[in-house]
């Protein structure tokens, strides 16, 4: 079975959304969080933590190993369900694998963000222990924006974390809703979608017939809106 994630760090979104079922858990990042408009990154991931105990994820926004480590731990004493988000390289593309080594080591449950490669998999892997939980989130939406084919990297991902019984490979940068089937055929742990996405997810199933329907009504409207003539 697929979760599915919000993938959001608006408050009244989130707190509508952690009120559905179909939403196990919620990941944000630092970009997310800036949107909102966010000026203390502590109060205002804690004010999220006030509206849900479903797993969340918070990411560090260091860029040097130790500052990583120092908000890591600071993050994964917010609460019991966060998960610290350490993005598997810093800007200058150095792989974190001391971060990554040092949290896991301290029993923090990590979120390994921004990853692409097989190969990034592999070096995380080589980093964790089989105890402590870890996420890998595989940004799929990012790679198929850049002309490449995300399912390859997560079919081999799955396949190498096949005895790792603690570690979750995540769909992340949902596209739209059809991505959460691929998710799922593919047997992801979770798949972390944007609210507008969830909406459509929840409303699944309609047949061609309808929608074929709906499709020639939606141009007539538009026309008749315009009044056209030929
Ligand atoms: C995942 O945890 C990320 O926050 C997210 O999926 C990134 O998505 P984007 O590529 O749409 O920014």
């Amino acid at each position: 079975m697929t979760k599915i994630f919000c993938d959001i760090a608006d408050l009244t979104l989130i707190k509508k959304f952690n009120k559905k079922k179909i939403v196990e858990g919620f990941t944000t990042n630092p970009s997310l969080i800036a949107k909102t408009g966010a000026k203390d990154y502590k109060n205002y991931c804690k004010k999220i933590l006030k509206f849900t105990k479903k797993p969340v994820s918070f990411e560090v926004f260091a860029d040097t190993p130790n500052v990583m480590n120092t908000q890591g731990e600071k993050i994964s004493k917010w609460g019991k369900n966060v998960y610290v988000k350490v993005p598997v390289v810093n800007s200058q593309g150095v792989f974190m694998g001391n971060v990554i080594k040092h949290l896991n080591l301290s029993n923090i449950k990590l979120n390994i963000t921004a990853v692409y490669t097989t190969k990034q998999v592999s070096k995380i892997l080589s980093k964790i222990n089989k105890k402590t939980k870890v996420i890998i989130s595989i940004f799929a939406g990012r790679m198929a924006d850049a002309g490449k084919d995300p399912i390859p990297v997560f079919k081999d991902a799955i396949k190498m974390t096949k005895n790792h019984k603690n570690v979750q490979i995540l769909w992340a940068s949902t596209r739209e809703p059809y991505n959460y089937i691929q998710a799922k055929q593919l047997k992801c742990s979770i798949i972390t979608v944007p609210p507008a996405i969830i909406d459509k997810i929840e409303k699944f199933g309609k047949s061609f017939d309808s929608l074929t329907k709906d499709t020639v009504l939606n141009f007539l409207k538009d026309s008749k809106k315009s009044k056209f003539k030929i």
